[in-house]
């Protein structure tokens, strides 16, 4: 054991290199970098401080996609440069009472899910002809999601609750199935729906609420929660990024002249 004397010496000697100098930022390019790299190796001298290899979910300024049930932060390679090269990548939910991961598919990864705390029930459809398979699960318990399967996650309980959940890719990206479907063309939404009509569909994505969202009635009665209202800036913007460019329809090609 070090002396008095000697621990002070050595924090004076040592002082500034014990205050952990926060690292030089790394270089807005760093995961083209990364992934051009021609060896793992050459790829850790690229990511010169220890510090680059902890990404803190409890960071407040993480970045989180989050809605009035709570919040999901993804370590991933956009998030989290050192997974670069790895296959390998991180998520949090951090579930309010009654909150719920909508609907969602990964595209690019399965998930494996561990319930840290609270009771979470989970549902998964994996394709067509396949049962719905759901689960509730007690902290310790985890599920597993393959890849492209729609899933949704959900707090049962009345206290906050936590999941952990890793993916075999860097990029496991998401797909919101409500958000993505509704803000396709009216007429494509209206006709999968067995024609339901146009007018009815309009309009119905702008009330799609941001993930992780309140969940059902029947948790918000239980646990005497208001269904306050929810913002819905995640869904599918009909001017842009959609299947048809605003205005145009599926009905308005000239399809006559072609068949
Ligand atoms: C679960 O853990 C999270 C994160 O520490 C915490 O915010 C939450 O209150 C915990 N919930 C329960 C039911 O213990």
């Amino acid at each position: 054991m070090l002396s008095f004397t000697s621990t002070l010496l050595l924090a004076s000697v040592f002082g500034s290199a014990l205050a952990s100098p926060a690292p030089a930022p790394l270089p807005t390019d760093i995961v083209g970098q990364l992934r051009d790299a021609p060896t793992a190796a050459a790829r850790i001298g690229l990511l010169p401080d220890d510090s680059q290899f902890v990404f803190n979910f409890f960071d407040p300024l993480a970045k989180a996609t989050a809605g009035k049930g709570g919040k999901v932060i993804t370590a991933n390679s956009g998030t989290f440069p050192a997974v670069v090269g790895n296959g390998a990548a991180m998520a949090i939910g951090l579930l309010e009472p009654c909150g719920m991961n909508t609907p969602h598919t990964h595209p690019r990864a399965t998930e494996i899910q561990f319930n840290v705390n609270g009771t979470i029930r989970t549902g998964m459809i994996t394709e067509n002809g396949a049962r719905f398979i759901m689960t509730d699960l007690d902290p310790g318990e985890m599920t597993v999601f393959p890849m492209g399967s729609v899933h949704f996650q959900i707090n049962e309980g009345c206290a906050p609750a936590m999941f952990v959940s890793g993916f075999n890719s860097e990029d496991p990206g998401a797909l919101q199935i409500a958000q993505r479907f509704l803000g396709l063309s009216p007429d494509i939404v209206a006709a999968t729906l067995n024609d339901i009509g146009v007018e009815e569909v309009m309009g119905l994505e702008a009330l799609i609420p941001d993930s992780v969202s309140l969940g059902t009635d029947e948790c918000l009665k239980r646990c005497g929660l208001p269904r306050v209202s929810q913002p819905t800036t995640q869904r599918q913007p009909r001017v842009s990024g959609n299947a048809f460019p605003s205005g145009v329809s599926a009905s308005a090609w000239p399809v006559a002249s072609k068949y």
